[in-house]
């Protein structure tokens, strides 16, 4: 078999063999085949697609890359929850303790951000001291004592999904349904969960632009995870704004812990709820309505932030912080950015907040660059909110006083102030089970 016929079969928007899938990801994986013919697969896929056939084919070839994870020394049900990926999405943060919180296990491992979406793994490690890295022993008895535990992922862990992001990263074609499928699902399946919730984000700030292509991609994962006999339910998520007011991993973190304490933000407590409430139903605690009522009294009595305490305190980390968010570590440097005139915020475009926010340091441009913790953005106005003249819009944070004046102008490139107070969107716009 030759890599070149494979590429030329696609490029012609012919349909690859399953031999034809597993020689692709088995010389991703060994490093046999040069990234210039795996990257020119990966713009025929992108721009030919694959039937589900040739998308499960790719997830099976994904999760069989590398080791397979037991979590049969786990007692009681597993439940996952994955984002395909967002701006300010500190979700993982507030629901994986509500969660444990019933004694529901959660087994998480998370990724790092990359462009301008964050990741669960960075945010995490802007709390001093904590360890993202465990044994798989260490990692299964934490689970098993408290309910939780959240990892990054090793290198032995779906490697062919790695590498295959890397290059996604760097050649423009993260955004294609049956890569982004293969890559998730690929994953969740070499884990050994009992059911995921999935957060399929739409809008400028995650990969898949409209509601439509969004359902079209939650549907894709949740037959393939239902095949693999996982239970599933994904939600499709707003991600046409920033979710919640903060952007950059402590300044996540604080609002994420602020959640809990029962003060966080109307919109990223609404998609908290429901994805816990999701995660519990699956779990088998009751209808999706009735856990998301025990997921709000979960906050309200204080044993979720309880959970996330204990997690803290397990992996390390100096849970003073949680309790007392003032201190976290700030950045050297504060901006305020000022409305240039009055009027309601018409447009507050996430992907160009999220890009700003790297800007200041908060993300990174290669899996290689290192992470400003105290760098984001703090919005002080939202979408809809009327703001006068001069008014403080968001306050931009760094250690590199030099990021500011790009940073500043990419924010208010995107953002829109008009005459009209615009219309509400919905936060969630569907779920499929
Ligand atoms: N998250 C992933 O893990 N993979 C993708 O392709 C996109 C988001």
């Amino acid at each position: 078999m030759r890599m070149y016929d494979i590429i030329k079969k696609k490029r012609d928007g012919g349909e690859l063999s399953t031999e034809e899938i597993n020689f692709f990801i088995s010389g991703v994986t060994d490093g046999s085949i040069p990234d210039y013919q795996i990257s020119a697969l990966l713009m025929a896929i992108y721009y030919r697609g694959m039937n589900v056939r040739e998308t499960c084919d790719l997830t099976y070839a994904v999760r069989d890359s590398g080791e397979k994870l037991d979590f049969s020394a786990i007692d009681g049900i597993r439940v996952d929850k994955h984002s395909t990926g967002g701006v300010g999405d500190k979700t993982s943060l507030v629901v994986a303790p509500i969660v444990a919180s019933f004694g529901v296990k959660v087994a998480k491992m998370s990724g790092r951000g990359l462009g301008h979406t964050g990741g669960t793994v960075d945010k995490l490690e802007a709390i001093e001291g904590f360890r993202t890295t465990l044994s798989e022993e260490e990692f299964i008895a934490q689970v098993n004592r408290i309910g939780l535990a959240i990892v990054g992922q090793s290198k032995q862990f779906a490697p062919a999904d790695k590498k295959l992001y890397a290059l996604r990263d760097v050649t423009a074609t993260v955004d294609s349904m049956p890569l982004i499928a293969a890559s998730i699902m690929g994953k969740k399946l070499a884990a050994d969960d009992d059911c995921i919730v999935l957060d399929v984000k739409t809008g400028s700030g995650s990969f898949m632009k409209t509601a439509k292509e969004s359902k079209e991609l939650a549907r894709l994962m949740v037959d393939i995870g239902k095949n693999a006999g996982k239970k599933m339910v994904a939600l499709i998520t707003n991600m046409d704004r920033p979710l919640g007011y903060a952007i950059g991993n402590s300044l996540e973190v604080i609002e994420a812990a602020e959640t809990l304490k029962g003060r966080g933000p109307a919109d990223l407590t609404e998609v908290c709820m429901t994805l816990a409430g999701y995660m519990l139903s699956l779990a088998g605690k009751g209808t999706p309505e009735a856990c998301k009522e025990l997921a709000r009294r979960a906050v309200a009595d204080g044993s979720a932030l309880k959970k996330l305490l204990e997690t803290v305190k397990a992996q390390g980390g100096n849970a003073a912080l949680i309790e007392d968010p003032e201190k976290f570590p700030k950045a050297k440097y504060a901006r305020a950015v000022k409305a240039p005139r009055s009027g309601y915020l018409t447009e507050t475009d996430a992907e160009a907040y999220g890009l700003a926010s790297l800007t200041l340091g908060a993300g990174r441009n290669t899996a290689e660059d290192s992470v400003d913790f105290s760098a984001g953005i703090v919005l002080k106005k939202k979408r809809g909110d009327y703001v006068s003249a001069g008014e403080e819009i968001a306050t931009l944070y760094s250690n590199d006083a030099s990021a500011f004046p790009a940073a500043e102008e990419r924010l208010l490139a995107a953002t829109q102030i008009g005459n009209e107070k615009p219309e509400d969107e919905p936060l969630i716009y569907g779920i499929v089970e």
